[in-house]
């Protein structure tokens, strides 16, 4: 495929006419990257297996992994599911639009490919101007898994999508850095209590002070289900490493560097919101400066940094950090 174009776009007010040409990529059965408000999605039509298993050749993703769909309004939602509880509807009118994804038995016209064919589908929709505009002109619910290669860092810039994906998509929609900075939070309400698939901007506490206890131990059954459970995942080139406080970033930094190797640090410092807005783009940053290893500061053991200590442990997952390892 050749170059991926790129088009900016106004977030506050994209241009209708660019608008239009992404939609009718969709509509074709093209990708098309755009913003959302936790990081870039890439995008197809969800009722259009062909055009979502390109999805899946583009990111190198295994099709055991089932891709959220995003809608323009609440009222698209029965496109998506097949039933719409009142847990459901409580939640969407809190958080949607916004970072929440909600596991509910699958409408029969969503394909197989979608759900890696299960009978459940993640539907969320997204607080950012571009993104529903783009999903409200093109006329369908739109498939999309975050816009990176399978198991790599989410992009939050469309520089990121483009290192990632060019000649791979139709187009890259660039409305800016996203504000949210790190992924959904997934809750499956498919079963008899809610559960919390994946930690994100919407905290546990923000769900249960809306509809009660939620369940957090994951299913074996739901590992396999949702892959961004498994261990190792959103993670950079770089090997990285945790460190528990600034003493022992201190310490693995210097016993590092007398290995003779690069090493670049992140410590603590913010609120968690900031932090997850920037963390993302600080990696991506870090890694194409070619260091040997990256040491990061793991955030206090508390509920506001769920989601970033989340995401930080399936970056760390699998780095081999021993004395006389390269
Ligand atoms: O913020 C986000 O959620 C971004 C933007 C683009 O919306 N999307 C995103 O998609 O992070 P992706 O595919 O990278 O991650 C989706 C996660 C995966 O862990 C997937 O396994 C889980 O949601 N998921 C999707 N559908 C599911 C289902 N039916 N049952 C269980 N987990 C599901
Ligand atoms: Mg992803």
């Amino acid at each position: 495929m050749p170059a991926t174009p790129v088009w900016n776009l106004n977030p506050d007010d994209p241009n209708a006419e660019t608008i239009r040409q992404a939609a009718s990529l969709l509509a074709g059965g093209e990708l098309v990257a755009f913003p959302t408000e936790t990081v870039y999605g890439l995008g197809a039509n969800a009722l259009d297996a062909d055009a979502v298993a390109k999805i899946f050749i583009a990111k190198g993703r295994p099709s055991t992994n089932p891709v959220i769909v995003h809608i323009a309004d609440v009222d698209s939602v029965q496109m998506v599911t097949a039933t719409w509880p009142e847990v459901a509807a409580k939640l969407a009118e809190h958080f949607w639009p916004g970072p929440l994804t909600l596991v509910l038995p699958r409408n029969p016209r969503i394909p197989d490919i979608v759900t890696a064919g299960g009978e459940t589908v993640g539907v969320r929709c997204p607080d950012n101007i571009i993104a529903r505009a783009l999903i409200r002109v093109a006329g369908v619910p739109i498939a999309a898994p975050s816009a990176n290669r399978s198991m790599e860092l989410s992009p939050t810039r469309a520089e990121h999508v483009w290192n990632a994906l060019d000649g791979r998509i139709a187009a890259i929609l660039d409305g800016g850095p996203c504000r949210g900075g790190i992924e959904s939070t997934v809750l499956d309400l498919s079963e008899a209590k809610p559960r919390l698939l994946r930690p994100g901007l919407i905290s546990l506490a923000m769900l249960e002070a809306v509809i009660g206890e939620i369940s957090q131990s994951p299913t074996n059954e739901g590992r396999s289900r949702s892959p961004g459970q498994m261990e190792r995942h959103y993670a950079p080139h770089t090997p990285l490493v945790l460190a528990n406080g600034k003493a022992e970033v201190q310490r693995l930094q210097s016993e590092l560097r007398e290995r003779g190797l690069r090493v670049a640090c992140i410590n603590v410092s913010g609120i968690p919101a900031k932090y997850a807005e920037s963390l993302y783009a600080i990696l991506h940053e870090l890694d194409r400066e070619g260091y040997d290893f990256l040491v990061v500061e793991m955030p206090p053991d508390k509920p506001e940094w769920a989601a970033v200590r989340d995401r930080l442990t399936r970056a760390a997952a699998g780095t081999i950090y021993a004395k006389h390892a390269p």
